[in-house]
């Protein structure tokens, strides 16, 4: 946008009106509805707080409570140093629930490009959920991987799968696409069951995620099948509920 613009945008007469409320409030709302149009894009910058306090004939202290009502409502963002921004937009990645995809797939399909930061791998002694989800016999080492997913660069989700080990002996060969890996020895999943709840971000799981601790999340586990009936995986992927769809298609 032409600084011109945004100077008309800013000026009183662009918002205040008789009667409706304190200024700092009027000015917000003004600014939100710019921002929630899209007239002021994701990531443009705002003027400084001194710039809009001369355009608008405001004072500091009305600009000032104006912005932070911005903040508050995660309209806008506060760099140190380098000014106020209109807020990043999270686009939403919707997923169809009906096909047995992998996250690499998922996301080459929206044209993005997907990364694995392996955080955790090895082979361990399974847990008691380990063993039943993936019918363990005693004494048997499990395969684990533990992995934030990326797309286009921005922190989606973090996987931890479990496969038995005769099904993945060595699990750092898993640098990115674990249905990769699994496809070269004809283990990749033919039939999963999948299970969907809410859930909230834990501490760890929103630093991995860059969201706060608390925010909503989708909790997605996954039991995959060998045509033979075999359970082969068990994953549980946290997904940041901010930027992850499911849509089912339904039919008569
Ligand atoms: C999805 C599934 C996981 C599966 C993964 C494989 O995210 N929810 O259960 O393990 O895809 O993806 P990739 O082959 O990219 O590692």
């Amino acid at each position: 946008m032409r600084a011109a613009d945004m100077d008309e945008m800013i000026k009183q007469e662009a918002w205040l009106r008789a009667n409706a409320g304190p200024r700092y409030l009027q000015f917000s709302r003004h600014l939100s509805q710019l921002i929630k149009s899209g007239v002021l894009a994701a990531e443009a910058s705002l003027p400084s707080e001194r710039e809009m306090a001369q355009i608008s004939d405001m004072s500091r202290v009305t600009i000032r409570k104006a912005i932070e009502v911005l903040v508050a409502d995660k309209l806008v963002v506060q760099r140190r140093g380098s000014g106020t921004f209109v807020a990043p937009r999270i686009q939403k990645l919707e997923h169809s629930l009906s096909r047995l995809t992998s996250f690499t797939e998922d996301m080459l399909r929206r044209g993005k490009s997907s990364s694995s930061e392996v955080i955790a791998s090895g082979l361990f002694t399974p847990s008691p959920e380990e063993i039943v989800a993936l019918g363990l016999r005693s004494g048997e080492l499990v395969a684990r991987i533990e992995r934030l997913r990326r797309a286009d660069g921005v922190p989606l989700a973090i996987e931890r799968s479990s496969l038995p080990r005769d099904i993945l002996p060595d699990p750092s060969v898993v640098t990115t696409s674990l249905y990769d890996v699994l496809d070269k020895t004809n283990c990749r999943p033919e039939r999963a069951i999948q299970r969907i709840s809410a859930s909230l971000l834990s501490d760890e799981n929103a630093r991995l995620l860059e969201a706060e601790t608390g925010a909503p999340a989708l909790k997605i586990a996954r039991t995959g099948y060998l045509p033979t009936g075999r359970v082969i995986e068990f994953t549980t992927g946290i997904y940041r509920g901010d930027a992850y769809d499911f849509v089912a298609e339904l039919q008569t």
